[in-house]
């Protein structure tokens, strides 16, 4: 038996098959532009989306027998705005997670309706990336286009939608709407009226793990699988990033050196921190998790390879790398803006603290570094709530990394686990669609019997201590400099 996990990302859409075993029989993957069109903005075509991941599933099922599939689904890049016409047409390119240009928007919600009140509706605060601005901005920039939104879906809904031709989401992935009670799994009254939208515009609302429906006709022929094929509602990417790395138990915690970097704790019961520094978001497992998100980790990291020192020989590069906790070069990966902790649209990247004697090789440990030092951001504030992390759950592309791994381990002062599935969301998305056909009896259960771990990579307690020093000198920088990045944003 087989289930098609689908990890709807940022720059590529990754498809895995897995079988009742919870073995990957195989992966596909399909890349698909992101378009920046004006300095803040960044879109994309959900038609893209919807060719590549069929293109994906048939490459996928290339000689295997497509009888045995019984579930697809899905992990989604979270937040984008897809808006869709009565006859469901596509209304414009999707807004996604790290455009920033609804700064005005969430400066009305924040400040003039109240962080306080909006958090009380929904959990948070608003965020640029988060949906509901964005519908703000599309009502006061587009308002033909707003005025004939028929429905409102995020990524990877759009293709639930066309697989299925049922308008859903689920709980995880609404959680980054502001337009969801997270705490009561509903949408929220009050904020529909505040963004002055209808709730027939919204999705209906599942579990992760619950069955939206089957495939219809049209999608079937497309995908060359039989029209009983279960379609699940899935997850946001780092819920089911976290089925993956079956981080579920109540204080556990899993990191993410993807294109955005993550930190997500599982909580038992729904909680807020009183400065919304982390989100506060509904799990796909039926409980809660807190998330840390910052907009460039991983990507931090392709731009100052591919784009500064023009090399695709990542790992090559970092091997010239000596000593950690000795370098004298900082950077602040800023490159979109930043999201956790500082929530400014208008930070950027910084390299300081460099010399006649600084070397290419500093410079590139100064990136990685400057992303694990935001990520620590996110883990302290968690254990300023009170939560005990002392091991982390490491994925992403930038978990390939032995250096990186190793620097995880001693920024932040844990144990780092590895996985033996690297797949993550993917992976989560399949465990989703293999729970929802009743192979597993619950999300807990599938973890339990098909995630293990591989590695661990203990802390170095001399790098721990160079790095808490260092890490004092990293939360200086921000405050000091963040007049300054208000000033460059206006002469733009
Ligand atoms: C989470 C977030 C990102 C995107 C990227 O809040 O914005 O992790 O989901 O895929």
């Amino acid at each position: 038996m087989f289930y098609i996990g689908i990890d709807l990302g940022t720059s590529s859409v990754k498809l895995i098959l897995m079988n009742e075993k919870g073995e990957i029989c195989n992966t596909a993957v399909r890349e698909y532009p992101l378009y920046f069109p004006k300095s803040r903005y960044s879109e994309q075509n959900p038609q893209d989306w919807y060719k590549g991941t069929c293109e994906g599933i048939l490459e996928l099922l290339n000689g295997q027998n497509p009888e045995e599939v019984q579930g697809i689904s899905f992990s989604g890049q979270m937040h984008g705005l897809v808006l869709l016409d009565d006859k469901d047409r596509i209304l414009r390119p999707a807004i996604l997670w790290n455009d920033g240009r609804t700064k005005e928007e969430c400066d009305y919600l924040n400040h003039e309706i109240g962080r306080e009140k909006i958090s009380s509706y929904t959990g948070n605060m608003a965020l640029t990336g988060f949906t509901a601005p964005k519908l703000l901005w599309v009502k006061k920039h587009e308002p033909e286009i707003f005025k004939n939104i028929s429905k409102i879906m995020l990524p990877k809904d759009y293709l639930a939608y066309r697989f299925s031709g049922i308008h859903c989401t689920d709980v995880s992935d609404a959680s980054g709407t502001l337009l969801f009670d997270v705490k009561n799994r509903c949408w929220s009254e009050e904020m529909i009226q505040i963004i002055g939208i209808r709730k027939d515009q919204l999705a209906r609302i599942y579990e992760s793990y619950e069955v939206v429906g089957t495939l219809t006709k049209q999608a079937a022929k497309e995908l060359s699988l039989p029209q009983n094929v279960k379609v699940i509602a899935g997850a946001g990417d780092n819920a089911a990033g976290a089925i993956g790395t079956g981080t579920l138990n109540h204080g556990m915690c899993s990191v993410s050196l993807g294109t955005s970097g993550t930190v997500l704790i599982a909580t038992d019961k729904f909680a807020v921190d009183s400065n919304n520094a982390l989100h506060s978001f509904a799990h796909a497992n039926g409980k809660y998790h807190f998330l840390g998100c910052m907009l460039s980790a991983a990507s931090a990291n392709k731009w100052w390879m591919d784009k500064i020192i023009g090399t695709k020989e990542y790992i090559k590069e970092q091997e010239n790398i000596k000593k950690l906790g000795e370098n004298k070069v900082f950077f602040l990966p800023y490159l979109m803006g930043e999201r956790t902790p500082h929530n400014n649209p208008d930070a950027r990247g910084v390299f300081l603290g460099m010399s006649m004697d600084t070397s290419r090789e500093d410079m590139t440990q100064a990136v990685l570094e400057g992303v694990t030092f935001a990520l620590k951001d996110a883990v302290e504030i968690a254990r300023g709530l009170g939560i005990s992390i002392d091991r982390v759950r490491l994925t992403g592309g930038g978990a390939k990394s032995l250096i990186w791994r190793q620097m995880v381990a001693d920024i932040m002062d844990v144990k780092v686990d590895i996985l033996k599935s690297e797949e993550g969301s993917g992976f989560g998305a399949a465990i989703l669609a293999a729970v929802g056909c009743k192979q597993f009896s619950s999300v807990e259960d599938a973890a339990q019997k098909l995630i293990t771990i591989v590695d661990t990579i203990e802390q170095n307690p001399e790098n721990v201590k160079k790095y808490k020093k260092k890490y004092q000198i990293f939360c200086s920088l921000y405050p000091t400099l963040k007049s300054t990045f208000h000033t460059i944003t206006l002469t733009d």
